[in-house]
């Protein structure tokens, strides 16, 4: 069959249409970066319509102006990125007057689009400042469409501007009025399509600041673990973009790199970790001391001390010679337990057998007192007492674990977007151990993602780091050591650990969140 002029021609419209498709189709199911959606936009645009230029503008609302987003001229060797662009915006109004001096103020305000054939001959605009920039740049602007771009609520997002048509031979010629619905359509489909991208966008948005919010509430309820969730976060950021600078070394994190998804997923993990502590008794939480509940219950127990030494004084003044020795005595053990007590209820050192036997004389030891029997501490202040290391006695810590399970079952409740649906997961086996004595499952080596076993090793490495209610922060080489015998008894990651090490990833931590005295490495 003999092909017509007429058909060839067509068939080359057809092909153009199809490649601007076939680009419209990459922007629809690739690209979420928007300065690369615009870049195809312009692309699209200026390859179906052989222009030698183009600009894109986005409709700045809120300052009613048109932003420079990307501009574009071959012949110019112009190529610039809204951060590379330092001309200012046009004002889509002047004292509430709209602009119409410009085509793209132009087609913003009527809603259409504007083929002028020849710059220099026509009356539909203002073209000194293009005469202005074509003589200073020894340039000729001849034909010019401006094509807004529509949403599907019918507003201007932006326009798109395109320069001088090219013949095949280079000559400037009019743009093609059958070419202009069709760049339309491009126009539109881009801004439903940039609608879309930034409704995404903003969802996101919300839901990391929610997140966020929510983490930063449960660092606020206790006055001891403030900031806690803030700066596992941070280094479990830290160790994830130090893992992705990572491309060449003997290390095995040479060969991962998290995506942007993965990125926003292990963020949001770190920081849910902890999100269960919304429902933890804020006394456990805050346990200072190993008496703590709502208050110190230490105070109860001197003043009972105090009542029977007072007691024991008045029987003292009254007393024989005999008997005085005896009561003195009495009042030498009551200063004793005093001591004893006090020193003890702060949790900060190990409770011995020796002084288990010590408290239990003391929760023996009853006085009469006009009859009755007084006794210094009581069933539940002994069982407190006993704790040997901490403040926490074995119930607080079962209530404290259970932030884990906590964590998981709020989460479980939440339909997460497809690209964070491991960040519960991560999140909730913040406390296993590789050795899989770790709660709450008690889960071995590879049933932990290396994205949980990260969390695990930064909360651990900010706990040690941190001053508690019942104990002081660990210096760097006190940290260290610990962590070292962790490694030995594969409770945490011993490739994560020394990675951290060898790329200072603690080190940079520690120079921003812990004090000089505890940087002694
Ligand atoms: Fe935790
Ligand atoms: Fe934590």
């Amino acid at each position: 069959m003999k092909m017509t002029t007429d058909n060839k021609i067509e068939t080359r419209t057809n092909l153009k249409e199809l490649e601007m498709l076939k680009k419209i189709s990459i922007m629809l199911t690739q690209e979420r970066d928007f300065d690369k959606l615009f870049g195809y936009v312009l692309d699209a645009a200026m390859e179906y319509s052989n222009a030698e230029g183009a600009t894109i503008y986005m409709v700045d609302d809120e300052a009613k102006q048109l932003r420079f987003i990307k501009v574009f001229n071959s012949a110019m060797k112009v190529s610039l990125n809204v951060d590379q662009i330092d001309w200012p915006p046009i004002p889509l109004f002047y004292d509430e007057v709209p602009n119409l001096k410009n085509i793209a103020t132009l087609c913003y305000h009527h809603k259409r689009s504007y083929n002028i054939a020849d710059v220099y001959e026509q009356q539909v605009f203002d073209n000194s400042g293009t005469l202005k920039y074509d003589k200073l740049n020894n340039y000729r602007t001849k034909s010019i469409v401006a094509i807004p771009m529509m949403d599907h609520k019918n507003r201007i997002i932006g326009v798109i501007q395109l320069v001088n048509a090219l013949k095949d031979n280079g000559d400037k010629i009019a743009f093609l009025a059958e070419e202009i619905g069709n760049l339309e359509v491009l126009a539109s489909f881009s801004a439903i399509l940039m609608n879309n991208q930034m409704l995404i966008k903003d969802i996101q948005t919300s839901f990391h600041q929610f997140i966020s919010s929510i983490a930063w509430a449960i660092d606020k309820k206790s006055m001891h673990f403030s900031g806690h969730i803030a700066r596992v976060s941070e280094l479990v950021e830290m160790f994830a973009s130090e893992i992705n600078e990572y491309q060449e070394g003997k290390s095995k994190f040479a060969d991962i790199n998290f995506t942007e998804d993965e990125l926003e997923e292990i963020n949001i993990a770190g920081l849910m970790h902890d999100l269960g502590k919304i429902i933890t008794p804020m006394h456990i939480l805050d346990k200072g001391s190993k008496l703590q509940k709502i208050a110190d219950r230490i105070e109860l127990v001197l003043e009972r001390i105090d009542h029977i030494r007072s007691i024991v004084q008045m029987e003292i003044d009254h007393a024989e010679a005999e008997s005085k020795i005896e009561l003195e005595e009495i009042q030498q053990r009551i200063d004793q337990y005093e001591k004893f007590l006090v020193k003890t209820n702060s949790g900060r050192s190990y409770f011995s057998d020796n002084d288990i036997q010590a408290l239990e004389e003391i929760y023996q030891f009853r006085y009469m007192i006009n009859g009755k029997s007084h006794f210094i501490i009581n069933d539940d202040e002994y069982f407190n007492l006993k704790i040997r290391m901490g403040t926490l006695n074995p119930e607080d810590i079962r209530i404290i674990r259970e932030h884990v399970v906590v964590t998981g079952e709020m989460l479980a409740q939440i339909k997460f977007p497809a690209y964070l649906s491991n960040a519960p997961l991560y999140a909730k086996l913040h406390h296993e151990k590789l050795n899989g004595e770790g709660y709450p499952d008690g889960l071995k080596g590879h049933y932990i993602p290396l994205q949980a076993r990260i969390l695990a090793l930064s909360d651990v490495f900010e706990a040690l780091t941190a001053t508690r209610p019942y104990k002081k922060f660990k210096k760097l080489s006190e940290t260290y050591s610990i962590l070292d015998k962790m490694v030995a008894a594969n409770e945490i990651d011993e490739d994560l650990y020394q990675f951290a090490l060898e790329q200072g990833i603690f080190h940079k931590y520690a120079i921003k969140h812990l004090t000089k005295e505890q940087i002694d490495r």
